[in-house]
């Protein structure tokens, strides 16, 4: 059975990639850390969902759980596809500078995904793909996303290097950077958010992404499109543009 392994299966975009793939067919191994969603996911289809719960920020727990997971549902065999999506957002003051909500971001948007390839790698063969959730963030240097725009910004490099490095083995890695979607982790923002979307529409836009083998899956376009014209401006103007931004929160 062709085989999608999911990591931030237990709620908003990552959730509805479950679902959607489970209608189309797909074994699933979801993954997160809360246990009752992962409960309501393996009820969703019983026998179709494989349930794997560990920390991405937890190497040796990352590790240990992936690749026993991965040998119990594949046997020897490769893993066809693997979307790396699970992540955090905090906003910082850098008025009130705090490292350790800093350090909280990095581990689960940058670790988090290094942590995974450790054990995902070696099940990765020609045909297979790997997909990994950066946002739209990391275009331009928005107000108090020191930590969530440079983790992003960081995961597209290492998305981009592993397209270099994983081609001669066959590998088709792609980029998602979504917009403003509605799921807990943006329904604490107390900004205004422009073109918000729907989690079905995002999964549908990311999953007609990977059908049609993108690079770059990136929605929705009239955010997309005015971030990228923006981004090729020189760094000075970025700046006086977030800078006229953050002004009208
Ligand atoms: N929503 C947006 O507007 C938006 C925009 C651009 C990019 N994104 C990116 O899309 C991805 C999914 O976001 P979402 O909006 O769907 O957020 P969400 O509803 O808060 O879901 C986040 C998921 O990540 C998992 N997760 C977080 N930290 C983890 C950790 N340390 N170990 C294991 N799992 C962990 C959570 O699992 P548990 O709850 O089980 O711990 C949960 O399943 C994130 O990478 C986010 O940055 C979102």
């Amino acid at each position: 059975m062709i085989t999608v392994l999911i990591t931030g299966a237990t709620s908003g975009i990552g959730r509805q990639l479950v679902i959607d793939h489970l209608s189309a067919g797909w074994r699933v191994i979801a993954c997160g850390r809360n246990p009752d969603a992962l409960a309501q996911l393996q009820a969703l289809s019983p026998g179709q969902v494989v349930a794997a719960k560990f920390d991405v920020t937890d190497q040796q727990q990352t590790e240990t759980t992936l690749s026993q997971v991965l040998a119990e549902t594949l046997g020897d065999g490769p893993l066809d596809r693997a979307i790396l999506n699970a992540g955090t957002c905090e906003y910082l003051d850098v008025e009130k500078w705090d490292t350790a909500q800093f350090r909280l971001v990095m581990e689960a948007n940058v670790m988090g995904p290094a942590n995974c390839l450790g054990a995902l790698l070696p099940r990765l063969d020609r045909g297979s793909e790997l997909v990994l959730v950066d946002s739209l963030a990391r275009l331009l240097p928005f107000t108090r996303a020191q930590a969530y725009g440079a983790s992003k910004a960081a995961l597209h490099y290492l998305t981009r290097t592993l397209e270099v490095d994983l081609a001669e083995r066959g590998v088709r890695v792609m980029a998602v950077s979504p917009g403003f979607v509605d799921t807990p982790l943006t329904q604490r923002n107390t900004f205004g958010m422009p073109a918000l979307m729907t989690v079905e529409d995002a999964s549908a836009a990311i999953m007609e992404g990977m059908a049609a083998k993108k690079r770059n899956i990136r929605f929705p376009r009239r955010l997309y499109w005015p971030l990228t014209l923006l981004s090729w401006l020189g760094e000075g103007l970025q700046v006086r543009i977030c800078r006229w931004l953050k002004k009208q929160e």
